[in-house]
């Protein structure tokens, strides 16, 4: 939902500026540019595409000046066109600006300021805000205030940062329900929309929170209210994430390297504390009533909660997408909403989880972005540490929260009396050797995925089935299909098929099967069942296999044999490599699919 980043320093502030931009690509990245300040005033440059080509179309690189912003743009108001790009400049340039979020008043404001002569050159919302600080700016009133003025006559959603030639030595910024976080360098200091715009440059971050903004120097920070003026006292805290985790490290894509991370991303969740666990597990019992809200795939990862949730531990806790959260969850004080989120900032889940501190629930969440703000707003926080995800498409992530929500889930059963007859040991011991597993299992597939994705690549409608768990991995594998390779695939219930979507079968529209494993006899004779219902219409059946048997399928990937409660985590990645490889073969942007960005921070 674009990136924002704004750095003052010593030299030319413009190379760095492209990098902790590329850091945040995953944000949007159908236009992008920056302003610098130099001695002739503010210089912009900015263009359509993403980051890397617009810096060598427009050589962003050799824009001088030692204080900047820029920008990389997921559209929202206005279409994709360089005039919309940001930054935006005041009439008489001596402003520029970049806004995430949205200004909800913008069409009043601008009319207000077309009255009063400001013409426009963008059909953006944000442009208003740069005409806006030329008109609050005069003689005698500081930029800092004419930004306060500004900032209050806005409504809606922002993280913004603004430079100006009337105070050329400072940046200045303010958020709004959209993120924004300060990385305190020696010698320079750096705005980003979070933490991975500057990870490698300084671990050393201040967190802004709404309603806040700051005047940022080359050695200082300050922080105000938006409404008050008041200052702020903020904390310097230490980011720790790895480094090396925001490079491809060798890998084609950032998504296949993500994937690869995931036995090192298992063992980091195994790592997070047992006494976390119990806490959470704690407040789930004390609860009469439980939710769980995540959108995309952190709702299919709460869906694969619930059915864990309900059996290992007996706990019926419904997934909601938090995007219809709000009309559906009515969460009183009896409530505790668990939100599971990778950015930690997405709108929708947010919104849940405050809408249920509103209401006086307790609340937690499951996130991977130190610092964000689910992880500053929930009661309880369990950190899953699973590093920089940069592709658009959250694969190791989801695998990490399965994994702590299978932790949860024994816990739960524990504190239930129902851990010997789960056999819960056991089941930790399997996690404990899953990353060992894992490791195996990607050598092996991946010749075998690239064959298969190869030959299938041409089929326009893809089928993922499974049943019980499988249900809510088949869902997120058929996301990964439709978002990486821009194919339809529908991930199903199997059970669900015959109730209609059974007419959509045909000899070109390949279904996968989610196959458990055979101890879970009823599950495997119902998958069967519906394995049969598609062969008889002529469907191509390819089997995510995790059994012994061999040639029921037309083609298969056998899986390595584990217990039922981790098997379905196998499955994931088998579709998490399909969908991979056959972007490759169809030759997609894989790492920057069209139309989507990472954090949506946008209602
Ligand atoms: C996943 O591949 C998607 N990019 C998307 O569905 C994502 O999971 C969703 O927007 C939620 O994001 P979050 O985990 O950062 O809250």
């Amino acid at each position: 939902m674009c990136g924002i980043v704004g750095i003052i320093g010593e030299g030319e502030v413009a190379p760095l500026l492209v990098k902790c931009l590329s850091r945040l690509e995953y944000r949007g990245y159908d236009s992008c540019g920056l302003a610098t300040l130099n001695s002739v005033g503010i210089e912009i440059r900015k263009d359509i595409g993403p980051v890397e080509v617009v810096a060598s179309r427009q050589n962003l690189d050799l824009a001088h000046g030692s204080t900047g912003i820029a920008h990389t743009r997921w559209a929202t108001h206005g279409g994709v066109s360089r005039e919309n790009a940001h930054p935006h400049f005041s009439c008489d340039r001596s402003f520029a600006v970049v806004h995430n979020g949205i200004i909800s008043n913008h069409h009043i404001l601008r009319a207000q300021l077309e009255e009063l002569g400001h013409h426009f050159s963008s059909t953006t919302d944000t442009e208003v805000f740069s005409h806006l600080l030329e008109e609050e700016w005069r003689p005698g009133i500081s930029v800092e205030e004419s930004f306060v003025h500004a900032l209050r006559r806005l409504e809606g959603t922002f993280a913004i940062a603004m430079i100006s030639a009337h105070d050329p030595k400072r940046i200045f910024c303010a958020r709004e329900k959209s993120p924004l976080t300060l990385g305190i360098a020696a010698g320079a200091n750096i705005v980003g929309s979070d933490v991975n715009a500057f990870l490698s440059y300084t671990r050393q971050a201040v967190l802004l929170d709404d309603g806040e903004y700051a005047v940022v120097s080359k050695n200082d920070f300050r922080v105000k209210e938006i409404a008050t003026g008041k200052s702020r006292e903020k904390q310097i805290v230490q980011i720790e994430w790895n480094i090396e985790g925001s490079e491809k490290a060798g890998h084609a894509h950032y998504m296949e390297k993500e994937i690869w991370e995931q036995p090192e991303v298992i063992r980091r969740a195994m790592e997070v504390s047992q006494q976390e666990i119990v806490s959470l597990a704690r407040l789930i019992v004390e609860a009469p009533r439980k939710l769980l809200i995540g959108v995309g795939t952190t709702y299919y990862v709460a869906l694969f909660g619930q059915y864990l949730l309900a059996s290992l531990a007996g706990e019926f806790a419904p997934a909601l997408s938090s995007d219809e959260a709000a009309n559906l969850a009515l969460p009183d004080p009896d409530t505790l909403l668990l939100a599971i989120s990778q950015s930690g900032e997405t709108f929708d889940t947010l919104q849940g989880l405050r809408m249920a501190k509103a209401a006086g629930a307790r609340s937690a969440a499951i996130v991977n972005v130190p610092g964000s703000s689910m992880t500053r707003e929930a009661d309880l926080v369990i950190r899953q540490n699973s590093g920089p995800e940069i592709c658009v498409i959250s694969t190791k992530a989801a695998m990490a929260q399965m994994v702590l929500l299978t932790r949860l889930a024994i816990e739960l059963a524990y504190l239930k009396g129902r851990g010997r007859e789960i056999q819960a040991f056991k089941i930790i011991d399997e996690l404990d050797r899953l990353p060992e597993i894992f490791e195996t299992m990607l050598k092996d597939l991946q010749q075998r995925v690239r064959r298969l994705a190869l030959q299938y690549k041409d089929k326009r409608n893809w089928f993922f089935l499974g049943r019980g768990i499988y249900t809510p991995v088949a869902y997120e594998c058929a996301l990964k299909m439709k978002e990486v390779t821009y194919l339809h695939a529908e991930g199903m219930s199997a059970g669900f098929l015959k109730h209609g979507t059974l007419s959509l079968i045909d000899p070109e529209t390949p279904s996968i099967f989610l196959m458990p494993p055979m101890e879970e006899k009823a599950l495997y004779d119902l998958t069967m069942g519906s394995l049969e219902e598609v062969r008889a219409r002529s469907g191509p059946v390819i089997a995510f296999n995790p059994n012994e048997e061999r040639g029921k399928f037309d083609e298969e990937l056998s899986l390595p044999k584990v217990s039922p409660w981790v098997a379905p985590l196998l499955h994931l990645v088998a579709g998490q490599l399909m969908a991979y490889e056959t972007a490759v073969a169809l030759e997609r942007d894989v790492d920057r699919p069209r139309s989507l960005a990472k954090s949506v921070t946008v209602a």
